[in-house]
């Protein structure tokens, strides 16, 4: 029989009829390999990823669409000013629209690189830093299914939800009956509400236009905190000082959790807070380990941190 290869209409039937066929026209010698390479490859993963992971994908491919590479806006000021003054080059590459095998794509094409020549015209080079203002995939999966406990009825909100990866991530990997989003950059809000309408996601998705320190009904309500990296980057010390402050005495509801990245102390390491962290918060231990995908990233998944509110 001749199989007629047109996958984009194929059904069960002739698809199977064409693997056979493919299989049938091999070399003798070559089979054997041909068909370990089938048994043991990882190339097949992306057909095999749920309809979830699908989705997510979508949306991530349509936001990258809508921005420039380096995924910021002109109007984050503070941001690109203080990405400036870092003292080893970096890239701001943003981890939910860009996985590894779109930044090797961008690197074949001459649009992005991984290292920087060390001394100009030599061949000596360095690995560049890697900054991403978003959850990749993987770290949301981790998150939502890993980390946190089943959220059926419960509230998250993302403080700072920027493109929305904890949102998006929330409504397919979780059943948190309420997701809500602040963010203080209007254009970043109004990308995430595209995305929302689009994708019909707002009987669960609300973000909200702010600035976290007016928000405390927000936070009295939530059930799970997500702090990705929020404040660093974003407002100078002061600032940091005084919404962690206000964090600290809005985030109260005994047993809810908080979710940050770096760990909390770490980032009030660096500022001058009154903050008691044992009389607020319990660390949660986390097992890096449970998590097994093929593409797990361990350094980024360790930077993850978990404490319930006491
Ligand atoms: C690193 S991004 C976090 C992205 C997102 N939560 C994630 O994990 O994918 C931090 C975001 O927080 C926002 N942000 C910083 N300070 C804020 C504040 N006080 N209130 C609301 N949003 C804030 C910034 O505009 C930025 O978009």
């Amino acid at each position: 029989m001749r199989v007629v290869l047109n996958p984009v209409s194929m059904d069960f039937c002739s698809a199977r009829l064409a693997i056979l066929s493919v299989l049938k026209g091999v070399r003798a010698g070559d089979l054997p390999r041909l068909l370990h390479w089938m048994k043991t490859t990882s190339d097949f993963n992306e057909f095999s990823s749920n309809n979830d992971d699908v989705v997510l994908r979508n949306i991530a491919e349509d936001l990258r669409h809508s921005l420039p590479t380096e995924a910021m806006f002109v109007s984050e000021h503070f941001a690109i000013q203080k990405l400036n003054q870092q003292t080893k080059p970096t890239v701001h590459i943003d981890a939910f629209l860009y996985d590894d095998d779109c930044i090797d794509a961008l690197c074949e094409e001459g649009k992005m690189s991984r290292n920087y020549c060390l001394a100009c015209g030599s061949h000596r080079t360095a690995p560049l830093e890697f900054i991403s203002h978003s959850f990749s995939l993987m770290e949301l999966k981790f998150l939502y299914q890993h980390v946190l406990p089943d959220l059926t009825g419960k509230v998250v909100v993302d403080v700072g939800s920027r493109l929305g990866a904890v949102l998006f991530g929330g409504y397919f990997y979780s059943s948190a009956s309420q997701i809500y989003g602040i963010e203080m950059n209007a254009d970043f809000c109004q990308l995430q509400e595209v995305v929302i309408k689009k994708y019909h996601l707002d009987d669960r998705i609300k973000v909200l236009k702010a600035d976290i320190c007016t928000q405390a009904s927000v936070l009295h309500n939530a059930d799970v905190i997500v702090m990705n990296n929020v404040f660093e980057y974003f407002l100078d010390r002061s600032e940091q000082a005084r919404s962690w402050e206000f964090i600290s005495q809005n985030v109260r509801k005994k047993g809810s959790l908080l979710v940050t990245v770096p760990s909390l102390e770490k980032s009030l390491s660096y500022l001058q807070v009154d903050i008691q962290l044992n009389q607020w918060v319990e660390a949660i231990p986390l097992d890096y380990d449970i998590f097994l995908e093929e593409d797990a990233d361990r350094e980024a998944l360790e930077q993850i941190s978990l404490y319930k509110i006491i």
